[in-house]
């Protein structure tokens, strides 16, 4: 079933989301084939978590192409489901990059996240994984946990003067900064 994505604004993005109490049940099944369905049916995206579908539970979605993918997952990172995902920061260290959100249509800010992080889940098969994840990985991984926290990314940003329209952000502040680098 394809579901309406909550929007900025929509209490269901500020809650607390519940554990998943078993994710071999079939409600857990459920909820996974309607975020497959909606992610089908919205085209390419990086990254989704249940309550963004009005659904307060911990699970979140991932996956980026090889063409978005930074030094430490150079092939990308293939369609992937977290459920109970829990984040452990391994450094101090943080860097700044351009986020978006299905819940904050059209536009994007400038976020500091950890660099370095573990990460331990279940799968959707109901198989527990432990990970390292380092650079756009952590960063994505970080941007979908919060949402099981109730916190959308412009929370995080330090500079608010690095939030803007998509439009205008990729036009005259990235294809700046592009030039001059
Ligand atoms: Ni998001």
């Amino acid at each position: 079933m394809i579901l309406k994505i909550a929007r900025m604004g929509h209490p269901v993005l500020r809650q607390i989301a519940e554990e998943v109490e078993d994710p071999k049940s079939p409600e857990t099944k459920k909820i996974i084939q309607d975020m497959t369905e909606t992610l089908e049916d919205f085209g390419p995206v990086a990254g989704l978590a249940a309550p963004q579908l009005h659904i307060s539970k911990r699970i979140i979605f991932y996956t980026f192409p090889k063409e978005r993918a930074d030094e430490h997952t150079p092939d990308g990172i293939p369609p992937t489901f977290l459920i109970n995902p829990v984040i452990e920061i391994l450094g101090e260290e943080t860097d700044l990059g351009w986020e978006a959100c299905l819940s904050l249509p059209d536009v994007m800010g400038e976020v500091p996240r950890y660099t370095h992080i573990r990460c331990t889940a279940f799968t959707k098969d109901g198989e527990k994984v432990s990970f390292e994840a380092k650079g756009f990985h952590a960063r994505v991984l970080q941007h979908e946990y919060d949402h099981l926290d109730g916190i959308l990314y412009p929370m995080r940003m330090t500079d608010m003067s690095r939030f803007g329209m998509m439009g205008e952000v990729l036009r005259y502040v990235r294809g700046q900064e592009a030039q001059e680098a």
